[in-house]
């Protein structure tokens, strides 16, 4: 595995590749590794010829208050996980290499809509900042195909929206969930639970299912279910910030005549926020 931490370098072996004929997958991340990230790295594995991870702590898609500072760094497990997946690049920018001028000059993309419901209404400029580094990123590495987890649903069709209305020549692949056996997404901020905290957190997905098996069997009272389920999880112990049944491609509330849904749940252990979500189709 070869480690690349500035951009000239990078492009070289981008470019033999390219004259080698070769396609290249790419897995943007902020590091931590659990086996939801490498489920992505598996992935893209199997659908192309050379595989790039890139690690990089963006603090463009932090907020002031956000844990930025207090985000996980384990570079050397990373390191190792990553080789042991035979991954062949890993990019590795310092915040110097990504924004030179400073965030405050930086020139940004923005995915309208989208970008400041649910998660990006709780997270002002959340958005911004994930568009504008994975735009950054897909101009470094070039890749043929990126993959973003099911996981940050809301991230993932944001980048998609990114994808098509920027014409980028990438196709972006949705990779489903990685869970624990008790239902628990795995996530980075996992850690920061108490450990009375994560006995409480499966029940996040416990009544998510709950709410999507309504779903499924026809109950389309999408306020009456919210309403129901955010006083479920406030029972279970958690302070709850949305409980939201959406259009799963544009993510506006859903309708009666929609029958792709997605729902998308954050809320607070203590201080640590878990977001999960489920698609439903109805019939
Ligand atoms: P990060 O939180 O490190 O996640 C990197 C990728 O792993 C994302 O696509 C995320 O959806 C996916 N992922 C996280 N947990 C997962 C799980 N349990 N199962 C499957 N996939 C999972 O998301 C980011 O970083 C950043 O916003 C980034 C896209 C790198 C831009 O900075």
């Amino acid at each position: 595995m070869q480690l690349y931490t500035d951009i000239p370098s990078l492009r070289d072996c981008r470019a033999q590749w390219h004259r080698d004929g070769l396609n290249v997958g790419f897995v943007p991340t902020m590091g931590n590794l659990h086996d939801g990230h490498l489920k992505l790295v598996r992935e893209a594995k199997r659908y192309c010829d050379k595989v790039v991870v890139s690690i990089f702590v963006n603090p463009m898609q932090f907020g002031a208050n956000e844990d930025l500072d207090a985000y996980p760094r384990t570079l050397d497990e990373d390191r190792e996980k990553l080789a042991a997946l035979e991954v062949d690049g890993l990019f590795l920018p310092t915040v110097a290499t990504m924004y030179p001028k400073g965030l405050a000059e930086q020139t940004f993309v923005e995915v309208p809509g989208i970008s400041d419901m649910v998660c990006g209404a709780s997270r002002p400029g959340h958005f911004r900042g994930v568009a504008t580094v994975v735009t950054k990123l897909f101009n470094m590495v070039q890749p043929d195909h990126a993959f973003f987890g099911e996981k940050d649903y809301q991230q993932l069709q944001v980048i998609r929206a990114l994808a098509e209305d920027l014409s980028l020549p990438v196709t972006i692949h949705g990779v489903p969930t990685e869970r624990e056996t008790s239902g628990l997404a795995l996530s980075s901020r996992n850690g920061y639970l108490t450990a009375e905290q994560r006995t409480t957190a499966p029940a996040l997905y416990k009544h998510m299912r709950a709410l999507a098996t309504e779903l499924a069997h026809g109950d389309r009272n999408y306020a009456g279910l919210s309403e129901k389920y955010t006083a479920a999880l406030n029972a279970s112990g958690f302070t709850t910030d949305y409980v939201e049944i959406r259009n799963a491609v544009n993510l506006a509330p859903a309708t009666r005549d929609d029958n792709e849904l997605v729902v998308l749940i954050a809320a607070f252990l203590g201080r640590t926020r878990l977001i999960d979500n489920t698609r439903v189709t109805v019939t």
